[in-house]
């Protein structure tokens, strides 16, 4: 199937069962050894693998060269099979090889030595980098995920479309790419943040179904989960509640799951954010390992230890055998690392056979002692780590210890995918403007049991928004939209938007929904973190073929470049010095 008029077949397919076939192969020189006086062993190598052809030691091959090898395909003779290579039962003999291409050497060797260079390095020579197997291996996986996720999406009824790169400013947080005007100079696109708002409005416009793989731009502080450009599967449907898109998105997930690791992993749990985070501290919950947060509230209602008395919340953590690893000074800076996160403090416990080990044992009723080693089902040579504090700080302070200290690298199976649903719809409270802050954005629909108390306690309401989660990581989010402009207008309330105010930002968006707003809802998902989860890799640069290093730079193209002033002119931009 991917033979060609220059070759026959590809390195990496040749078995026993070819031997004595004439082949044509096309591929870059890896490894030369020189046999003998008249023979060498040269490796050729394309995406599929390498396989050994034994040439004419007078033909000038190197390194990297392209080449084109004509020979015979012939068992290795006995005791020289390599089994750890998928070619290694068999050689190329007979070789007629025809450079088709010479090449200057390459800054690294083109095979996994090179995951030890410089990034920097292997970013400026990206595609010689992408040569390597990893990397090869890597976009293939990409390209599985994505006609999976197609393939999930059309069987579906959702329907393709494609939305503009040229948009207003959105309100979804994070911070746009600007591109200035040159017909108005002035004024600017942005770049989007995702199609949040032209997927609503092809709901308004009967679409039903859509979906896309959308590139989306923010302008954010780059990580291993972030770049400033990513990929989204972004879908909404209309006439449904969460269930449906839930059951719509774990389809196109676990078919993704199953395309690349060929098991599809079993219905997604679901898990209610207030159970998130009483539990595990964090609205990304890693299920791969235990250290729950246990509620010890109860248990110290009436305590005389002054540092837990009147807490709004108790919760520990046990660390099963961190009594011996955990000396003096790693608790002292666990006890920082807590205080930095937000805690008053931290109480730490060593458990023994007798009682603990801590500066604080004494202050403890012997009751409150024995509920605490119950409730957390303590054994001698655990480490029990306690915070007392507001519910929220308690839950978060806690949560990060427990990743901190037990969460495995993100890509190291299994795989535990859970939803969460029941997002609160406000989160916080702005600073500058002292009102609630959207938990996701503005449009989300509230829920249904809750609406009563939107006036009277709304940082109590929850939100129809939900997350989907995968070993740690956020893979994505959405929600059910409010389609009624009288509860949209409640919320904006809420957030202190007034009528004026809101018909000024969002006009252009939400006058369409007088014209008839089907009730709707969607999700979007970040492709570059499942392939990555799903490769094996820690960091989505090893997934994306041309990333921005961590200080957002391009090193192979260079890319940011200081502008051309002809062009700056052109725009009305004139550049300022950096501000101090
Ligand atoms: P959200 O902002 O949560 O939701 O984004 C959805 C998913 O996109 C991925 N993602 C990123 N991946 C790589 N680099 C980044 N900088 C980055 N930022 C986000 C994450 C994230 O979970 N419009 C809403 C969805 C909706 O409500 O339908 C949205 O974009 O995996
Ligand atoms: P203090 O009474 O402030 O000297 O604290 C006694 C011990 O309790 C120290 O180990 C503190 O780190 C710890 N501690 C103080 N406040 C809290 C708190 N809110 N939650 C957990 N530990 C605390």
């Amino acid at each position: 199937m991917t033979s060609t008029s220059m070759r026959t077949h590809q390195c990496g397919e040749l078995r026993a069962e070819h031997v004595g076939q004439t082949v044509s192969l096309c591929g870059w020189v890896g490894r030369r050894r020189e046999h003998g006086e008249k023979l060498a062993f040269v490796d050729l190598r394309d995406h599929t693998g390498v396989v050994q052809c034994v040439v004419d030691n007078e033909v000038d091959v190197r390194s990297e060269y392209v080449v084109r090898i004509t020979g015979v395909v012939r068992e290795r003779p006995e005791g020289t099979a390599n089994d750890a290579l998928p070619t290694g039962e068999v050689e190329i003999g007979e070789c007629r090889v025809e450079v088709l291409r010479r090449a200057t050497p390459p800054p690294f060797p083109i095979d996994a030595r090179a995951d030890e260079v410089d990034e920097q390095i292997r970013l400026q020579y990206r595609y010689l980098d992408l040569r390597r197997e990893r990397m090869q291996r890597n976009l293939r996986i990409r390209s599985t995920v994505n006609s999976a996720v197609r393939a999930a999406m059309e069987r579906q009824g959702f329907v393709e479309v494609e939305t503009p790169m040229l948009v207003p400013s959105t309100p979804e947080g994070a911070r746009e790419f600007l591109v200035p005007s040159r017909k108005e100079p002035g004024s600017f696109y942005a770049l989007p943040q995702s199609p949040q708002l032209f997927k609503q409005l092809l709901m308004v416009a009967g679409i039903d179904r859509y979906y896309q793989i959308a590139r989306c731009l923010r302008d954010e502080d780059l990580r291993a989960d972030r770049q400033y450009e990513f990929m989204q599967l972004d879908m909404e449907m209309s006439f449904v509640g969460q269930d449906d898109v839930l059951d719509a998105v774990s389809e196109a997930v676990l078919s993704a799951a199953e395309a690349v690791t060929g098991e599809r992993p079993d219905r997604i749990e679901r898990m209610t954010w207030r159970h998130a985070m009483d539990r595990y501290g964090v609205d990304k919950p890693d299920l791969r390992f235990g250290m729950e947060l246990v509620e010890l509230t109860e248990v110290f209602a009436t305590t005389e230890f002054k540092a837990f008395a009147g807490a709004g919340a108790i919760k520990a953590i046990r660390v099963p055998g961190g009594a011996d690893e955990y000396g003096r000074n790693q608790l002292d800076k666990l006890t920082d690392r807590a205080k930095s996160l937000g805690a008053k403090g931290l109480v730490w416990l060593k458990v023994t056979a007798e009682g603990f080990d801590s500066p604080v044992a004494k202050f403890l009723s012997a009751d409150e002692a024995a509920a605490l080693r119950a409730r957390t089902e303590a054994e001698p040579g655990d480490l029990v780590l306690v915070v007392a504090d507001e519910w929220a700080t308690t839950c978060e302070v806690l949560g990060q210890l427990r990743n901190d200290i037990g969460r495995p690298p993100v890509h190291q199976g299994p795989y535990r995918y859970v939803w969460i649903v029941e997002f609160p719809l406000f989160v916080g409270i702005d600073a500058t403007t002292g009102r609630p802050k959207p938990g996701h954005h503005p449009f989300c629909m509230p829920h249904p049991d809750d609406l009563h108390l939107l006036e009277t306690d709304p940082m109590a309401v929850r939100a129809l928004a939900y997350d989907l989660v995968l070993n740690g990581w956020e893979l994505g989010s959405g929600s059910i939209r409010i389609h009624e402009s009288e509860l949209q207008r409640q919320v904006f309330a809420n957030l202190g938007i007034d009528q004026e105010a809101a018909d000024r930002k969002f006009g252009f968006f939400l006058n369409p929904f007088e014209y008839g707003a089907p009730p709707h809802g969607g999700f979007a998902f970040g492709l570059d973190r499942l392939v990555a989860i799903l490769a094996g890799e820690e960091n989505i640069r090893e997934v994306i073929a041309f990333p921005k290093t961590q200080s957002g730079s391009d090193p192979m193209t260079n890319a940011p470049v200081p502008g051309d002033p002809r062009q700056l002119a052109e725009l009305g931009l004139r550049v300022l010095p950096p501000a101090t």
